[in-house]
């Protein structure tokens, strides 16, 4: 949610391309609105307005503007409507201090009142703008910059970090508070972000920075101090390795067939990751454990609900999944100090998930193991132990590999778990490793190669559909909610999912005629699922099939495109598998319909807000 980009540069020239070129990078973060605050010669012109980058851009010359630094917010709307007004940065009471944030000032409300009351021109609805107040304030009081960034922070509450600048001064400054931010070190310049991708075209020089510091940056040094106490600190940068082409769409039309296309490699790497690490530490947490609790949200919760499937098959192991938002109330008060908590976050920023962590530290409820891919991530850094996904940027607002990833990490964890505990054969498990680490990458291109065509098919008989199911059983419950939750996601159409054996007990009543309903089946629950599917065709609804090709189940769809046959493998890869069609289906739908599926409306990729 939002992405802030801070840049200072000897060039005085070309701070817009900058900051437009760099910022960009961050559209997955949000993209209601735009904004570029750049300083030349003591001035801050400030521009901003509704809508993408590149259409604010086009509109306002973003690019185009000069000076020697600036700040660029793409916002995702919490606080106040997505309008030019709310549009970050913001001014303080003059047009000297400029600024822009991410993340939730929770004392909005009174902290507003206060800042007006003793003089202050609010002028929008938007939190970030208090950030910017708030240093004023204390400028006013201390007549130093850093001290008065120092200060703000006082007064603010939640979750955040920002970049804030003032005309007279030649630096940036920078905060964080509970939201991502890092900073970069390039030849003749340096830059503050809310994530590496827009760093990466300017330098791979990169500074990562803890909760509680804040930064000054000039063209050529950042220092970096620990808000607290003030004090600098000695911090030296590291050289990132990640090829900044990751961030580019590589040929494809979207970044979502991009990363759907990259699943083959992503097991591969993974595979390489998992059996390569000293993964001692992953088990011994869970055997060090007498309960488990699996919390993430959306589709590392789809994800989760297969891997509870696995724990349970593979190891013998009670899993409680549950949401982040929900864990504390449902499950809080079974905890104790043996408990293990495995949180799963692509973003490893879902403020949900960090409330858990949070939680269980505050209560010393026992141990924390991450399942995460973004690396420097708050719950890479605060688990205890974290198994990283290894699947590079996801750039695409809907997760794809990631989830594709995660099912991997759980077939793979629960197989060493089990033969570790006795409850899986070490022939077998050796056996799963195997094809997990020999066969999926091969299955995994066949399935996008093959049902991609059919999926491209299907999708052009489903453009009018608004509202449909897509049921699961079994392995394939956490898979149907995922295609489900595609569908919603980026074609903006109703579509529910749920456990197949549930269907019956109310939401039939829905089905007439050609009503269509999505079936995700593995093989060995098949002879199940053609009960469910019976029920749905004896009301003369429309029968979608995701699975292996089963002469038992083809008789149940009226036309070749409406089975979406994924390769022959078994049951323990049928799960991974089978959510591919489903990526393919909501892909081209989104496309027919005229979506943009990376930027799906109202959405932002890393949720850093309650
Ligand atoms: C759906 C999607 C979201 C995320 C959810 C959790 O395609 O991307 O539902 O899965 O916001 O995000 P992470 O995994 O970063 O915690």
């Amino acid at each position: 949610m939002c992405g802030i980009t801070g840049i200072v540069t000897r060039n005085s020239d070309n701070i817009g391309e900058l900051l437009v070129r760099c910022s960009s990078k961050l559209t997955y973060r949000g993209y209601d609105s735009v904004g570029v605050a750049a300083v030349r010669d003591g001035i801050v012109d400030l521009r901003k307005d509704v809508g993408t980058i590149e259409d604010v851009d086009r509109l306002l010359g973003l690019s185009k503007m000069k000076g020697d630094r600036g700040i660029a917010q793409l916002r995702w709307a919490t606080y106040g409507a997505p309008n030019k007004i709310n549009a970050q940065p913001h001014f303080g009471c003059e047009e000297v201090f400029f600024g822009a944030h991410n993340g939730n000032i929770h004392n909005y409300v009174e902290y507003r009142r206060q800042l007006i009351e003793t003089g202050h021109t609010i002028r929008s609805e938007n939190d970030g703008e208090l950030c910017v107040h708030a240093v004023d304030k204390y400028y006013e009081q201390t007549g130093d910059m850093l001290e008065a960034v120092r200060l703000s922070t006082h007064d603010l509450k939640g979750a955040f970090a920002f970049a804030v600048g003032r005309s007279d001064k030649e630096e940036i400054y920078a905060v964080k508070m509970g939201s991502t931010l890092v900073a970069g070190i390039a030849e003749n310049a340096t830059i503050v972000s809310s994530d590496l991708p827009s760093i990466l075209p300017l330098t791979n020089r990169i500074l990562y920075l803890a909760d509680g510091e804040m930064l000054s940056l000039t063209h050529d040094e950042v220092k970096v101090f620990r808000i607290e106490d003030g004090k600098q600190l000695e911090r030296k940068p590291e050289i990132s390795k990640i090829d900044a082409r990751a961030a580019e769409k590589g040929g494809f039309p979207h970044f979502m067939l991009k990363e759907i296309n990259e699943q083959p490699k992503v097991v591969q790497d993974l595979m390489g990751v998992l059996e390569g690490q000293e993964n001692e530490k992953w088990f011994s947490l869970f055997e060090d454990a007498s309960r488990h609790y699996l919390v993430a949200c959306g589709s590392s919760y789809n994800a989760s609900i297969v891997g509870t499937y696995y724990f349970n098959r593979l190891a013998g192991l009670p899993i409680i999944h549950a949401l982040g938002g929900q864990f504390e109330p449902m499950y809080g008060n079974t905890m104790d100090s043996d408990s293990l908590s495995i949180l799963v976050s692509q973003s490893g920023e879902t403020k949900d998930i960090l409330n858990v962590l949070n939680m269980v530290y505050e209560n010393d409820y026992g141990k924390t193991l991450g399942i995460v891919n973004v690396i420097g991530s708050t719950l890479m850094f605060k688990a205890n132990s974290y198994v990283p996904m290894t699947c590079g940027y996801e750039i695409s607002v809907p997760a794809t590999k990631t989830y594709y990833s995660q099912a991997v990490i759980f077939a793979y964890l629960s197989a060493k778990l089990g033969e570790r505990n006795g409850h899986l054969d070490p022939s077998e498990a050796a056996s799963l490793i195997n094809r997990l680490r020999t066969d999926l990458p091969r299955l995994t291109q066949t399935t996008i190669d093959r049902t991609g065509i059919l999926a491209k098919n299907l999708a052009k008989t489903l453009t009018n559909v608004k509202d449909l199911y897509c049921l699961g059983y079994g392995f394939t419950d956490g898979v149907a909610k995922e295609g489900a939750l595609k569908i919603k996601e980026i074609c903006y159409n109703h579509c529910e999912g749920m456990y197949s054996s549930e269907f019956k007990h109310g939401p039939l009543s829905i089905v007439t005629d050609k009503y269509p309903v999505i079936f995700v089946t593995t093989t060995e629950d098949s002879w199940m699922v053609i009960n469910h599917i019976n029920e749905v065709k004896a009301r003369s609804g429309r029968t979608i099939i995701v699975g292996e090709m089963e002469d038992t189940l083809l008789p149940y769809v009226a036309n070749k495109d409406d089975y979406l046959a994924v390769p022959k493998s078994d049951i323990l890869l049928n799960p991974i598998l089978d959510v591919i069609p489903l990526q393919l289906l909501s892909y081209f739908l989104s496309v027919d319909i005229g979506i943009n599926p990376d930027l799906p409306r109202n959405l932002s990729k890393t949720l850093t807000v309650d």
